[in-house]
């Protein structure tokens, strides 16, 4: 299968060329004929399989034929309006606006919080097609008149689970409000829940359900790994790993803004370079962080969920999760930070007894236990091995968090607006090899080889792993509705 094939026209396929991709997708292929076709779609999709071009380049296309050179602002409304929970994605995702249609006279802005609206005003004032945007930014310019959206054909919802949950939807709804009642309406997640897609559903027209591989799935090229350990160990174990096993970029993800902060300060009393990113940050050291940490410059990044949803940060190797989330979807998507384009990557979490129950609910949604390896000298103590006795109660406490109505400024995930003891762990390379012949025509079919340990001396393991993977993650390609 080509790009050529799905029926994109010669300036998206140059600039598909030249962004180096060959063929497209599992969620390319499927999803761009019928968003060419003008179907409302509902496209789910692992982390890391290429959703944003998935939706992007046919979308161009259904653009092109409003493109134009004229200085008037009259002849560039908004046409497009892509939205987005945080505003790193919604950076990401308008350069990829600006890569793929670079060959196309169609102009684009990205409005989020945190900086001085002015320029985006102005931006606005001159007329841009296609608007990507986090959704408080975007209500201001509506509250300010500074935006119109009477001509808009085309709304997005990226990571469009997130948007639609308690702590989104009364902005998306508003924003919904004003746009034209005859649009096309896309949208992407790599996860949906039961509860989620329904509503998604109502809201779309006849839409197309396109799922390329079982509902929630993981990305198959990550693998998963717990340490279990004592909540007091927790960071001596993290430092432990990070200096024995040579990691040299690592994506952390804490529960807190606070508890982010004070591991990267840790981290740096002890000797190993690190930085912070969450929503009490100002923008431009957000900006600053992910940038120092992306281009190798900071090896590790502790990260509250800010960072869990979207983030395309090329070849990182390791997604550590020194707390679990919440919720199961949540860990989906953090640890699809890494093994994406089909390169392999390795999560890691530190588990204390206290999250047990959490990590049901993740093997779960998985379909599979994940491996667990006790680190010497950091071991999780006798309560590990006990009942799960918390699991109701974290259960109900789950849906109590999402049904609690939430503050403005305070959505989890939405960022608010204004010397160890001596332990054995295996080393193991601190980049991923890439899957070398990948194919991206089945990238979900289990391959044995991207999980074989790698093969290093690896000493005696304290405890015999209480789980054995049992099977690789997902299942084969298909359509499931
Ligand atoms: N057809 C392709 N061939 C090669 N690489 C691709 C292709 N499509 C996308 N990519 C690359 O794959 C990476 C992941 O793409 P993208 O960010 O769109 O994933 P995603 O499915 O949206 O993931 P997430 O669920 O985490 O948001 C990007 O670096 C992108 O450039
Ligand atoms: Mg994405």
């Amino acid at each position: 299968m080509s790009f050529s094939e799905l029926g994109l026209m010669p300036e998206l396929l140059k600039a598909v060329a030249e962004a180096g991709y060959t063929e497209p997708t599992p969620i390319q292929a499927q999803a761009i004929p019928i968003v060419l076709a003008g179907k409302d779609v509902m496209g789910g999709a692992q982390t890391g399989t290429g959703k944003t071009a998935g939706f992007t380049l046919p979308m161009l296309q259904r653009l092109a034929r409003h493109a134009n050179a004229s200085p008037s602002p009259a002849r560039h409304p908004v046409r497009a309006l892509i939205l987005t929970p945080t505003r790193e994605l919604a950076m990401q995702v308008h350069q990829s606006v600006l890569t793929y249609g670079k060959h196309l006279q169609l102009r684009s802005v990205v409005i989020y919080g945190g900086v001085d609206m002015r320029a985006q005003i102005e931006e606005l004032r001159l007329g841009r097609e296609i608007v990507v945007a986090t959704p408080g930014r975007l209500l201001d310019h509506v509250e300010q008149r500074t935006v119109n959206f009477g001509a808009v054909e085309v709304l997005v919802l990226d990571e469009a689970d997130r948007m639609l949950d308690m702590g989104f939807i009364p902005d998306v709804k508003r924003i919904l409000a004003l746009l034209p009642r005859e649009r096309q309406s896309l949208l992407f997640s790599a996860t949906f829940s039961e509860e989620i897609r329904k509503l998604a559903d109502s809201m779309l027209r006849n839409p197309q359900l396109i799922e390329v591989a079982r509902r929630n799935a993981a990305a198959e090229t990550v693998t998963h790994l717990v340490h279990p350990v004592s909540q007091e160990l927790k960071r001596q174990l993290l430092a432990h790993l990070i200096r024995s096993q040579d990691l040299r970029q690592a994506l952390v993800f804490v529960a807190t803004k606070f508890g982010a902060s004070r591991l990267a300060h840790y981290l740096v009393r002890q000797g190993i370079e690190a930085d912070a990113i969450h929503g009490d940050k100002s923008q431009q050291q957000r900006t600053e962080a992910l940038a120092a940490f992306k281009s190798g410059k900071v090896p590790i990044l502790v990260a509250t969920d800010v960072a869990a949803r979207g983030l395309d940060i090329e070849d990182l190797p390791y997604v550590i999760n020194f707390e679990l989330p919440h919720t199961p979807e949540d860990y989906i998507h953090r640890i699809g930070r890494t093994g994406r384009a089909g390169k392999e990557g390795k999560a890691i979490s530190l588990v204390c007894a206290e999250e047990r129950a959490r990590l049901a609910d993740i093997e779960k949604l998985l379909k599979r236990p994940v491996e667990q390896e006790t680190v010497a000298g950091f071991e999780p103590g006798a309560e590990f091995q006990g009942p799960i006795e918390s699991r109701k109660r974290a259960r109900a406490g789950r849906r109590d968090a999402a049904t609690m109505p939430q503050p403005r400024g305070t959505k989890p995930g939405r960022e608010p607006r204004r010397g160890p003891p001596a332990g054995a762990v295996r080393s193991v390379p601190s980049r991923p090899a890439a899957v070398s012949g990948f194919d991206w025509r089945k990238p979900y079919e289990p391959s044995p080889e991207s999980f074989v340990e790698p093969a290093l001396p690896s000493p005696p393991r304290p405890h015999k792993p209480q789980r054995q993977i049992a099977a690789l993650l997902g299942g084969l390609a298909k359509k499931v509705e």
